[in-house]
């Protein structure tokens, strides 16, 4: 089931899976929408004006009620990483105009910095380690990426085990309106998963046997 998506500052239409995030559905067919908070409901970067077609996405979440304001909601705006696609029809919309010219990561770079400058100490602490299991997740994003890196069964355990950990951590950015609805397949870049997670020993032993 899909729904027919139509950009009009970008000049841009495609097909939008029933089930999918607004904002995932944009980036897929190449229309650019920041995500300031990664996701989280916490900004208004990922913010669009819906000019039609609202009738064919989620209800506005409390996420949505609390950051954008009566005013701008009546106009049309919604949060496209709290728009979930959920019916069949076009959807026209119009992203906002970019504030900067700074590439994006730089300007995230630069607030990070400041925001993390500001912390005291026990917070940086707690935010450093917090990276950290990000960097764990990209981890495994590049062995999920690079299957001929490592040998056989070690891979499939850690790819099955940084899959868990990515659905995990998309899962709990879920609109606690959405959490226990199913979401959309994204059949362009998930890899195809494992059945399950193999035990790490057995995977290690496995590992040894063949070489
Ligand atoms: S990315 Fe911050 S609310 Fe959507």
């Amino acid at each position: 089931m899909e729904a027919e998506l139509k950009f009009e500052r970008e000049n841009i239409s495609g097909i939008g899976v029933v089930g999918s995030y607004l904002i995932d559905a944009s980036r897929r067919l190449g229309v650019e929408i920041f995500d300031d908070c990664g996701r989280l409901g916490l900004c208004d970067s990922c913010a669009v004006t819906v000019k039609s077609g609202a009738e064919f996405l989620s209800e506005p979440t409390k996420a949505e009620i609390e950051q954008l304001s009566e005013e701008r909601r009546a106009n049309g705006e919604r949060l496209t990483c709290q728009a979930k696609i959920v019916g069949e029809g076009e959807i026209v919309v119009l992203t906002h105009e970019k504030k900067e010219e700074k590439p994006h990561h730089e300007r995230v770079n630069e607030e990070f910095r400041k925001e993390f400058d500001a912390l005291p100490l026990e917070q940086k602490v707690s935010r450093l380690m917090e990276l950290e299991a990000v960097t764990l997740s990209e981890t495994f994003s590049f062995i999920l990426n690079s299957p001929y890196t490592l040998g056989g069964k070690l891979v499939e355990f850690l790819s099955g085990f940084g899959l868990k950990f990515e659905k995990d951590d998309k899962d709990a950015k879920r609109p606690d309106e959405h959490k226990e609805e199913p979401t959309a397949e994204e059949p362009e870049n998930e890899p195809e998963k494992p059945a399950a997670a193999p035990d790490l020993d057995e995977a290690v032993e496995a590992e040894e046997k063949e070489s």
